[in-house]
């Protein structure tokens, strides 16, 4: 079982009980939009997405809950994906589902520690995200973190009957870590 300790929050794995719980912040329009929508649409491609994520490195899956160090409550999930069949880097996403944890910087430390375990863990340079350009608390928090805005991409997501335009954002292993060469 893999577990990332950080000072406020830990990326633990998602246990049973807690997947109606995360479906459910997948279903309420206040917690994700206006800024997105998630990629599962029924409860059955949810279920099935999650029991099948370890063995496929594209899956739109959560891969950790974010637990609240104290009082120990799951307050989001991170997720992470190899969005290309060819270029090798990882994007990475995230939610904070419990409304009143937001604001306090545990999005974004969970986000650090997942940038950090991924570079850890995995051989690959960069690590991406991406975000709809009104999603001011989004680019902050991989701001805050160092990735670099590197363009957008227009008219890329629809959602909310319209389509949005979505900023790149990346950041290589030698802007993060320079100490740790691929192996
Ligand atoms: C995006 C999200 C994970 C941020 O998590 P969080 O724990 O609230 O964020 P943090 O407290 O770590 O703050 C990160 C940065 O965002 C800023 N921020 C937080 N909420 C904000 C808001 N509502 N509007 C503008 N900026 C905001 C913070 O000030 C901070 O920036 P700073 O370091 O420049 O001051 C959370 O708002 C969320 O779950 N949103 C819905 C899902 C989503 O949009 N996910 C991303 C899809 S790309």
């Amino acid at each position: 079982m893999v577990v990332v300790e950080g000072s406020n929050v830990r990326l633990r794995p998602i246990a049973p009980a807690e997947r109606p719980t995360i479906r459910a912040w997948y279903l309420d329009p206040e917690l994700v939009a206006p800024f997105d929508r998630f990629a599962v649409e029924t409860d059955e491609e949810f279920e099935r997405s999650l029991d099948t994520a370890d063995g496929d490195p594209a899956s739109l899956a959560p891969r950790f809950a974010i637990e609240r160090r104290a009082p120990g409550d799951l307050v989001g999930v991170v997720g992470y994906y190899a969005p290309h069949p060819v270029l090798e880097f990882l994007d990475l996403w995230y939610v904070i589902g419990v409304p009143a944890a937001r604001g306090h910087g545990l999005g974004r430390e969970a986000v650090e520690l997942l940038v950090d375990h991924l570079f850890g863990t995995e051989s690959v340079e960069r690590i991406g995200a991406t975000c709809d350009v009104e999603n001011a608390a989004s680019y902050r928090l991989l701001e805050g973190i160092g990735f670099r805005r590197e363009g957008t991409l227009r008219s890329a997501l629809f959602h909310h009957s319209r389509w949005h335009d979505v900023y790149v954002y990346g950041l290589t292993r030698s802007e993060r870590a320079p100490t740790r060469p691929r192996a």
